[in-house]
């Protein structure tokens, strides 16, 4: 039997081949391979918000039989979807019908009274489930079955890109097995909902929306949750109900800039998580960065989050990504193999500093997909170009305007495979002048760099701000001699590759796999740097990252 995910892949194959042939008989004029019509953003956006605020999260007891659990859920309306995970715990993700069965739920649940602590009376969609009398539950019930949260373990991975027929599929399998699911999805917006309830107690009518990896369709299992706390619609329903000669407005208070205001609001959100928000723990105001931000752990999601407000531009970034990710199928395989790659050579890490970032190296793909020939994606200013008068997006002064609706962009004619992208990212990138050209997807080309960072990433919408400007000249020198080393692996092993049944790592899984790497006595052997020249690169990311919380570095 073929594992599940090579026979998915070769049915990618099978299309790529389709494809090609009905180029080659000029039936078709560009190299789509996916004719079904694609929901633009902010669709996907109000479909999954509306399925969140009817779903509720619910702590379970170990051993529960599903078929139990549901009926009795059912009293409350007719259940939509739901799955099981853990995460310390069992939990269930339930998603009713209509929005009326959260209340009626809501209406005889119970605050629970405490022996030796207080409960914070606070009335939530986040319920804890008991068993009236535990020896009632007969053990033989089948139990719950859980989704997994998890990206698979680095074996697991290994042993899957060893299985693979081909590097493109290797590739392909990477993305399956590390993209988000659909269930990890359904939780991220659910995750949300609940902290706009919570916020919500301020600011009734705010919504919470999940951005960055969680919703650019880069996100790998794992990843933070993004969050925006958008205040502005509240001033919109307003603004349509005055009439005749009047203006209403409401008493506010005031205060000197839009920053102190962005760091009061945030602040009262803080306390308000940290004192009420069930499940939120290690809340921490981070209120003097650039973009000022709330960190804290929902301890059932086992979600990171960052709660910002104040950030519409990044949420305008989080749908520019999802249309680049969107255009092409090799775009998000390429990207999260990247990603890997990066991280397995700890070139990216989850503590901030000196290192690139997920979000410079997609910026970095997109921008080297840009300069094939035939283009594998259109630049900014051309998806500007196409946008009509309702795409129309200003924001803080900045013009966000592209086209939203993605079927109306041409797919690309260009069909290279995967395996050659990958090994051309690495040349590129291995030989690209750092040192006097910026990337820029906006124009597609390099552009002298306007300041002397090392690395130099035009945000794409505040155009005179770098998105890397905390990498140090020695993560970038990193960076470099590491594509070059994996554009030379590759390289070598186009002469030289080992045969699937000899079980010996190959095309990606070499590359990932560090240990693996060292072992194939590269030619560049490296010598383990000097302790000085260490402790000088460590000095120099922990400056790097002091300044990046106070000047303009990281987006938050
Ligand atoms: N962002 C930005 N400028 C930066 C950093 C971040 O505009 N210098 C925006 C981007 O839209 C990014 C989002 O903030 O997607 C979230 O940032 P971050 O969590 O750092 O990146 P993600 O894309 O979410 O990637 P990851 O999976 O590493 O969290
Ligand atoms: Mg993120």
């Amino acid at each position: 039997l073929r594992p599940i995910h090579r026979l998915l892949s070769r049915a990618g194959t099978v299309a790529a081949d389709v494809r090609r042939e009905e180029q080659s008989s000029g039936s078709v004029e560009t190299g789509s391979e996916d004719r079904t019509p694609k929901k633009k953003f902010s669709e996907v956006q109000k479909e999954r918000r509306e399925q969140a605020k009817r779903t509720v999260l619910i702590h379970c007891p170990n051993k529960i039989s599903e078929k139990k659990f549901l009926k009795y859920l059912s009293q409350h309306g007719p259940i939509n979807n739901h799955f099981f995970y853990e995460s310390f715990g069992l939990y269930a993700v339930v998603e009713f019908c209509q929005q009326e069965s959260v209340a009626s739920l809501q209406s005889v649940t119970r605050t629970p009274s405490m022996d030796t602590e207080a409960a914070i009376p606070f009335r939530s969609r986040f319920f804890n489930l008991r068993l009236k009398s535990p020896s009632n539950q007969p053990s033989e019930q089948p139990h719950a079955q859980c989704s997994s949260q998890s990206s698979p373990s680095s074996k697991k991975l290994f042993e899957l890109l060893c299985d693979a027929e081909s590097i493109d599929d290797q590739l392909n399998t990477l993305l399956k097995e590390f993209q988000l699911t659909e269930e990890n999805t359904r939780l991220r917006y659910l995750t949300c909902s609940l902290i706009e309830d919570i916020a919500g107690a301020y600011f009734p009518d705010c919504t919470v929306r999940p951005f960055g990896s969680s919703v650019n369709s880069f996100g790998k299992l794992g990843c933070d949750l993004d969050m925006f706390l958008d205040l502005d619609e509240i001033g919109k329903f307003s603004a349509h109900k005055t009439s005749g000669n009047f203006l209403m407005e409401f008493q506010v208070k005031n205060v000197p800039s839009e920053r102190i205001a962005t760091q009061k609001i945030l602040s009262v959100i803080g306390e308000c998580l940290d004192h009420f928000g069930p499940g939120c723990v290690g809340v921490q105001k981070i209120l003097n960065a650039r973009c000022p931000l709330v960190r804290f752990s929902h301890q059932a999601s086992g979600f990171q989050c960052d709660l910002t407000t104040n950030n519409r531009i990044a949420l305008k970034s989080s749908e520019l990504l999802y249309i680049y990710g969107a255009l092409d199928s090799r775009v998000r395989a390429l990207v999260f193999s990247i990603r890997c790659w990066a991280r397995a050579h700890s070139l990216t890490s989850s503590i901030p500093g000196a290192w690139i970032t997920n979000f410079s190296l997609t910026i970095m793909v997109i921008f080297f997909l840009q300069r094939r020939s035939p283009p594998i994606l259109p630049t900014l200013d051309y998806l500007k170009t196409l946008a009509d008068a309702e795409d129309k997006c200003i924001i803080e002064g900045h013009n966000c305007t592209f086209i939203r609706d993605l079927n109306r962009i041409k797919p690309s004619g260009n069909t290279e495979t995967l395996e050659l992208l990958l090994k051309e990212f690495f040349e590129y990138f291995g030989n690209f002048a750092f040192n006097k050209n910026s990337i820029n997807i906006r124009q597609g080309r390099e552009q002298n760099k306007p300041e002397s960072s090392p690395l130099h990433i035009q945000n794409p919408f505040e155009t005179s701000l770098n998105i890397s400007k905390n990498v140090s000249q020695s993560q970038l020198q990193k960076f470099v001699d590491l594509a070059r080393e994996s554009a030379w692996i590759l390289q070598q092993q186009d002469q030289d590759r080992p045969s699937p049944s000899s079980h010996q790592p190959w095309g990606l899984a070499t590359l990932l796999l560090p240990s693996v790497a060292n072992s194939l006595c590269l030619a560049k052997k490296k010598k383990k740097k000097p302790a000085s020249e260490r402790i000088k690169n460590l000095l120099e990311s922990i400056k790097s990252s002091s300044a990046e919380n106070s000047t303009d570095t990281n987006g938050k």
